[in-house]
């Protein structure tokens, strides 16, 4: 028999927190797993004024005595793994790593900024960290396995897998050709450094330098989740709902399924008791794409006041208010029980808060896209409505009732018009800044 199940999901597009509530939750966890996206994901926890940021192994590394799992379905930059190790070690945590998982190789990096580049009109605004050419080769069943990396005869084959590294090779130089024509020195400065990496991937020594590094954790994650009876799971997702391959904002989205659907499929857990959204009290982005309740007036002060600027590339976010028809699609595509909201001490000072409750297209009359993708979402904008802020310092509340009561009444609207009950919420970075209902 399993013991409980839980799950942490993004209910907006991204960096809504995961990494935090992940920590905080791991308190009670037995065995914690990260189900999927590679190192495009930055996950921040503060732990007595020391910030962490982690890509690949789950936010929980941080409390001894854990069972750190990462799952077949997440794309593996070994030199991102490598590093992250050494922090696990340090810790004495323990490590599994699934052998399945598909490595991110430079070649997909190259290949992910190279598209960018001379993509034109269509550029996405990846993080450019290989994640999808990496997802397009597990889907082309081809391309190196974590276990790939333990001898170079393995990875000699799994490179030539499948016409891997001789297509790989030739959307490179395909890109390249394209950018020869440019002027443009940065352009060509990406090019020539990560040009750097491919004769050593063509003699397929590359990442086996880690195989003793890495040999030790490998194991099957899906049959180790089996065998833990009665053990409480927590599972960690990445990215957002709204940024989900096929549920997202496409194509403005990354390459994999981020809703915990994706740990059925991957790790064999279907049944979750909790599935908990997590979202900030408004919302930003990174990259291209839609987002109707984007806001110049205050986005360089929502920016300023919460810090908002990439875990993983540092590019600044886009800000804007809470936009509740996208987070009420999100918690129903996500199957999300619960939602922590975020963030709430940034909003501090400001007299009203705005909330969309609806969208309109250009008439004020309220009406529903018919998808969430950007074709579906052209042309809606917001309808606000407004609440009264605080000017509260909140960042010492640690139960609901310490909250001040224009606080509560944002999040029981929240609750109430989405149907979802709140059961936490975030007051700042720290690992204790969080109330519990
Ligand atoms: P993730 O990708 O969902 O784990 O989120 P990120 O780590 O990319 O971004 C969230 C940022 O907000 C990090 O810098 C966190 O330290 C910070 N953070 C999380 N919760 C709170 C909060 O309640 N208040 C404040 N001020 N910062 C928070
Ligand atoms: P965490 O787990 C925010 C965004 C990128 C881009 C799009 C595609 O920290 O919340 P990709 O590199 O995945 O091909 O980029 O997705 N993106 C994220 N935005 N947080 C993330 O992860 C993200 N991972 C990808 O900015 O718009
Ligand atoms: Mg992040």
């Amino acid at each position: 028999m399993k013991g409980k199940t839980m799950a942490v999901v993004g209910a907006q597009w991204g960096d809504e927190g995961k990494g935090k509530i992940v920590d905080a939750l791991a308190a009670d966890a037995d065995i914690i797993a990260r189900y999927g996206g590679g190192a495009n994901a930055g996950h921040t926890i503060w732990v007595d004024g020391k910030k962490t940021v982690l890509h690949l192994l789950p936010s929980s590394i941080l409390r001894p005595g854990k069972t750190n799992v990462v799952g077949p379905y997440v794309v593996v930059d070994p030199e991102v793994l490598v590093a992250e190790l050494a922090i696990a070690r340090k810790i004495g945590a323990t490590v599994i790593l699934d052998p399945r998982c598909q490595v991110v190789t430079p070649l997909h990096r190259q290949i992910d900024v190279l598209r960018e580049l001379t993509n034109g009109t269509g550029v996405i605004g990846t993080t450019g960290k290989g994640i999808g050419p990496a997802y397009e080769d597990l889907a082309a069943r081809r391309g190196p396995k974590l276990r790939d990396l333990l001898s170079t005869r393995r990875m000699f084959r799994a490179l030539r897998d499948r016409h891997f590294l001789e297509e790989r090779m030739l959307l490179i130089r395909t890109y390249a050709a394209q950018g020869k024509d440019e002027t443009d020195p940065i352009r060509w400065r990406l090019f020539a450094e990560n040009g750097r990496d491919w004769p050593e991937l063509e003699l397929s020594g590359w990442g086996v330098q880690h195989a003793e590094t890495i040999a030790p954790h490998l194991k099957d994650a899906a049959g180790l989740i089996d065998a833990a009876d009665g053990k409480t799971l927590l599972f960690e997702g990445a990215q957002g709902i709204m940024l989900g391959m096929v549920a997202g904002t496409q194509p403005y989205v990354t390459a994999s399924l981020t809703g915990p659907g994706a740990i059925g499929e991957t790790l064999g857990v279907h049944r979750l008791d909790r599935v908990i959204g997590v979202a900030k009290a408004y919302v930003t982005r990174v990259g291209g794409g839609p987002f109707p309740t984007e806001t110049p007036e205050k986005g360089d002060w929502l920016r300023e006041r919460g810090a908002e600027y990439g875990a993983t590339t540092g590019r600044p976010r886009r800000c804007g208010w809470l936009d509740l028809v996208a987070l009420r699609y999100a918690c129903r595509m996500g199957g999300i029980t619960e939602l922590v909201i975020t963030k709430l001490d940034v909003l501090r000072g400001l007299a009203e808060i705005p909330l969309c409750r609806a969208y309109h297209r250009g008439d004020g009359a309220p009406c529903v896209p018919e998808g969430f993708d950007a074709e579906g979402l052209d042309g809606f904008q917001p309808i606000y409505e407004t609440l009264p802020g605080w000017s509260e310092d909140i960042s010492g509340c640690r139960s609901w009732d310490d909250l001040p009561e224009n606080v509560r009444t944002f999040l029981n609207l929240v609750s109430l018009q989405l149907g979802v009950p709140v059961t936490g919420a975030s007051v700042g970075p720290e690992r204790e800044q969080i109330a519990w209902r």
